[in-house]
């Protein structure tokens, strides 16, 4: 599938269009980015095992029923998608507390919660995606009651088939952040609800099971060092590191900062 104009640049993909108005080509770039691009670098290797982990994890959903809008990846940054209407929402899944919930409501680092917590957050950057409630969402149309229910559903199952994933491999599955969206089903005729964008170490904060050492972006926004060996570790307990043959044309491991403003 060739690859069009280009769509649409975010911080961390850029969207191509093809010949067939239903189907975009996602690439995945190195840059990794945190508080609102306040802190910007490239990784070099991030966008290569994001892809993979993302393919894999979305293929897995997909095989125990969720709907994505992953087709396949097509190379080592780039996957064939459904074209999808993006939900302007972040939906986040808190299973254990830390990030901005332990910032916002004081809530002790490491809580384990009862069960798990639903977030929305307004897909906004010049707002930095502030928090908002469901009345929110259907106050200001971002998606109707049965949308919301649909995607509270498809989430909560995400986080359950999630969860056992990542337990399997010695992995806690602390939180993590998701998108859907709308594509045309030719078969039914109907717009159908997807998982979109991606589940990778970026938006996921995966823990080691055994001694919580973070396997995620928080080393990153935190400054742990050893971004990219910690993502290599998750594809790696996955049992999909990225193919060999191709892995000279990559520069794995470096972190090339490009700016950090303070706020
Ligand atoms: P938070 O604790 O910073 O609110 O993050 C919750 C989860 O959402 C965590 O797994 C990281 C993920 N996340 C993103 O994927 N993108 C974002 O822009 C933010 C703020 C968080």
């Amino acid at each position: 599938m060739n690859k069009g104009n280009k769509l649409y640049e975010g911080k961390a993909k850029i969207i191509y269009e093809t010949k067939d108005k239903n189907l975009v080509i996602q690439h995945f770039k190195d840059d990794a980015t945190a508080f609102n691009n306040l802190k910007k670098a490239k990784v070099e290797g991030k966008g290569v095992l994001n892809n993979r982990i993302s393919e894999y994890i979305l293929s897995s959903l997909s095989e125990c029923g969720i709907k994505t809008h992953l087709i396949k990846r097509i190379n080592m940054r780039e996957q064939l998608i459904k074209k999808a209407e993006i939900f302007p929402i972040e939906f986040i899944v808190r299973n254990i507390a830390t990030g901005s919930l332990t910032k916002r409501l004081g809530i002790p680092e490491g809580t384990n919660l009862e069960k798990p917590l639903l977030e929305y957050c307004y897909k906004k950057d010049e707002l930095n995606d502030p928090l908002i409630s469901r009345e929110h969402i259907l106050s200001f149309g971002w998606a109707n009651e049965k949308e919301i229910e649909v995607i509270d559903k498809m989430t909560l199952r995400i986080n359950d088939l999630l969860t056992g994933m990542f337990r399997a491999i010695g992995i806690k599955l602390v939180d993590f952040k998701i998108e859907y969206g709308k594509t045309w089903n030719k078969d039914t005729e109907k717009k159908e609800i997807v998982l979109a964008d991606e589940i990778s170490p970026d938006t996921c904060r995966l823990w080691d099971s055994k001694t919580e050492k973070k396997l995620d972006k928080d080393r990153f926004r935190k400054d742990l060092g050893n971004i990219i060996q910690a993502y290599q570790e998750v594809a790696r307990r996955l049992g999909i590191m990225p193919e060999e043959t191709n892995i000279s044309e990559v520069n794995f491991g470096k972190t090339i900062p490009i700016k950090f403003k303070k706020k």
